[in-house]
């Protein structure tokens, strides 16, 4: 016969197992849980970023919500959920797939949505928008075609004033440096669709020269009367008026059509490239598309290349895939504790008020989760030292990989 405390000091044990195996278990997926606002005292984090990037998805609008789902950046009714979370779109929504419409649509839905969250949707340009635009319709499906009401109608979508020409305009660039925080020293990502070549002439000022001519030829390519689809009409090139630098920006070397940095082989070659990139761009890492590998995003030179196409659209049929980046900035309090915090991530999801060490942090919540906009304008004030850690995992539908991750000591 077993005593109460007996059962009692038994329990106790078990749900110690329970809880050691549950932590286990969350170091590979609690990773995207997105109930924790992203910036703001989490125990012993001051700031926290979370960024997801996508792939090429070609018309496939029900493995879009999927992969933005699995990521936990919206729910089942496709609404935002990502809260101050940054969604990446690395471009080619269009084209293979039948609904480009329905993701161009969502993709907008999202943008405003979470700004009104304090998150932010960041899209790109690939090969496959600017095809579309020059008249170059080759992978344009009927399905597409009709989903728009015809080609009159989608030519009127697609025009600079049609809802989705003024879209790409105002809201799609063709590259992007984004800064994972709005400290000095935040290290900045590069998000193009194909890649960056060392030896393209307009890298630099960087990212404003590339958006500049990729605008400049959009707009051209927009404006009344757009080119006849081809086919069945011959194909017609770049936009009358397009000058020398806007047909650089499409060629095959230009950073909507190269694969180099996905495609060369020899490692040395692409790392030189990648170390030169990053040194002239201002960038940790380039991030690219439009070259898949239907099992896996691929990272190469340490995490410096990361190629996240993963063919998702069901017109090749890859992995759901996304790439995650967490951010986080944490006090460093003394040198007597060695000032390190290396709790992983994972263990600061306990809630903040059985942290004895968060009152340590710099910037004081106003409210909670709603205080957002009051923490930014208060991270002016974040002085001191911190340990900034990067994080970069791939997520696909039932794992995560560790790409890389990336820690120093930074005084603010
Ligand atoms: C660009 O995005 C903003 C923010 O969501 C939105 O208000 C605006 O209408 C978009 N611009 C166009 C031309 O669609
Ligand atoms: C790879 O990057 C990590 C940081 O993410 C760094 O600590 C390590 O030294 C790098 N390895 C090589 C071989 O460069």
């Amino acid at each position: 016969m077993r005593s109460p405390r007996d059962v009692l000091y038994m329990s106790i044990i078990t749900s110690f197992f329970i809880y050691l195996l549950y932590s286990r278990w969350n170091v590979s997926t609690s990773i995207i849980q997105p109930d924790v606002p992203n910036k703001g005292p989490h125990g012993k984090h001051a700031f926290r970023q979370r960024l997801i990037a996508v792939g090429d998805l070609h018309g496939d609008i029900s493995n879009t919500k999927k992969v933005l789902q699995m990521t936990k950046l919206i729910n089942a009714k496709s609404d935002w959920t990502g809260g101050q979370d940054i969604l990446v779109q690395t471009g080619d929504i269009v084209d293979r797939g039948a609904n480009a419409l329905d993701i161009y649509k969502l993709m907008s839905k999202l943008r405003s949505q979470s700004t009104d969250h304090g998150g932010k949707v960041i899209s790109i340009l690939g090969n496959h928008e600017f095809m579309n635009a020059i008249g170059d319709w080759r992978y344009v499906t009927e399905d597409d075609i009709r989903v728009f009401g015809g080609t009159k109608r989608r030519q009127e979508a697609l025009a600079k004033d049609g809802w989705l020409g003024a879209e790409w305009l105002a809201n799609y660039s063709i590259t992007a440096s984004v800064p994972l925080s709005p400290f000095p020293r935040s290290p900045k990502l590069s998000f193009t669709h194909g890649s960056l070549r060392p030896s393209y002439e307009d890298l630099l000022p960087y990212p404003s020269k590339i958006n500049e001519i990729g605008k400049s030829l959009l707009e051209k390519a927009l404006t009344p009367p757009l080119a006849p689809p081809f086919p069945p009409y011959p194909y017609s090139g770049l936009p009358e008026g397009h000058t020398y630098e806007e047909a650089e920006l499409y060629s095959e070397g230009g950073p909507l059509w190269w694969r180099g940095l996905a495609e060369r082989e020899d490692e040395n070659e692409v790392c030189q490239w990648a170390d030169d990139l990053k040194n002239r761009l201002g960038v940790r890492r380039i991030i690219g598309g439009h070259t898949p590998n239907f099992e896996q995003i691929v990272s190469r030179c340490n995490g410096s290349i990361i190629i996240i196409d993963t063919g998702i659209s069901s017109a090749y049929g890859g992995v759901l895939s996304a790439m995650e980046i967490i951010y986080t900035l944490t006090p460093l309090k003394d040198k007597n504790n060695n000032g390190h915090d290396r709790q992983e991530p994972f263990l600061i999801r306990s809630p903040a008020s059985s942290d004895p060490d968060s009152a340590n942090v710099q910037i004081r919540e106003k409210g909670d989760m709603e205080g957002t906009e009051q923490e930014i304008s208060t991270e002016k004030g974040l002085k001191g030292r911190y340990i900034e850690r990067e994080e970069v995992h791939a997520i696909y539908e039932r794992r995560s990989t560790l790409i890389a991750v990336e820690e120093r000591e930074l005084m603010l």
